[in-house]
């Protein structure tokens, strides 16, 4: 069983969906966590709901993960409830504004970078502040198959992913000697408010070309973050885990 008792984790984005089902799964295995979210009232309820279920501390901070103001009261505000102590950061925050190249407007592209990729530069740099003095910190970025294998009308989603996958490689090199691991988890089609907005037949075609013919549940990535927020990952450090039903192999 993965204990993480007296461990803090810090999950942008985590007011609902993969990155609620994460801190769930973080909190069942004994951590404190921060739920942060753009949005307090799901921040907030989701602090409720897994500080009534689990004997573990819990905060709700309203943060945009894209503002560096933000970001650096969020870890504040963090390090100031859980002791000036911050074991793992999960980089979940994250949007699609989906359009073919033609038609995508510039502030689209912006938004999607800033707030996939740059919410991931800002909050890794605030979070090894503290892990380079602990020597030690777990960092999980939620990226996505797209950013592997791109995807046709996502242009600007598949490069904030794939530019995640950069960030977290280059990350591992500097952080390594510290003991601070930095992996990826390239999630394939979960069933989460982000794929509702598709269509029974899209979903329906999106399966078809899965290997294992169905959806992904965010319990599916959450189980990959718990491996990945433990000490049974502590030599695997640069890599990208794929939770897509054989979507990409
Ligand atoms: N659902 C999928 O199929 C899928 C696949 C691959 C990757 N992902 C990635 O997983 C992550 C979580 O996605 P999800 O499916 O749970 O989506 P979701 O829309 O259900 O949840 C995203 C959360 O992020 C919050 N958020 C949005 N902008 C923010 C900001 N600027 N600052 C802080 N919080 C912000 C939202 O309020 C929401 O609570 C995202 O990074 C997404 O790209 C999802």
């Amino acid at each position: 069983m993965i204990d993480l008792t007296s461990k803090t984790a810090l999950i942008t984005g985590s007011g609902r969906g993969i990155g609620k089902e994460i801190a769930v799964k973080l909190a069942a295995a004994g951590a404190n966590v921060a739920i942060s979210d753009i949005d307090l009232e799901t921040a907030k309820a989701t602090a409720a709901e897994i500080a009534g279920a689990y004997k573990i501390k819990t905060i709700a901070v309203a943060a945009d993960a894209s503002k560096a103001a933000d970001v650096e009261k969020m870890f504040a505000d963090t390090l100031e409830a859980f002791g000036g102590k911050l074991d793992i950061l999960i980089n979940n925050a994250g949007i699609t504004r989906d359009g073919l190249l033609m038609r995508m407007k510039e502030e689209d592209w912006d938004l999607v970078l800033n707030i996939n990729l740059k919410s991931a530069f800002l909050c890794c740099k605030e979070a090894t502040r503290t892990m380079m003095k602990a020597r030690s910190g777990k960092i999980i970025n939620i990226a996505s198959v797209v950013g592997l294998m791109g995807n046709a009308g996502q242009v600007n989603y598949s490069a904030s992913k794939a530019g995640m996958i950069g960030l977290t490689k280059t990350l591992a090199r500097e952080f390594a000697s510290r003991s601070i691991n930095v992996n990826a988890i390239a999630p394939g089609f979960i069933k989460t408010a982000m794929t509702d907005k598709l269509t029974d037949a899209e979903k329906e075609k999106l399966a078809s070309g899965i290997p294992m013919a169905k959806l992904g549940e965010p319990v599916d990535v959450a189980n990959a973050a718990l491996f990945l927020s433990s000490a049974l990952s502590d030599y695997i450090t640069g890599q990208v885990i794929t939770v897509d039903g054989g979507l990409v192999m």
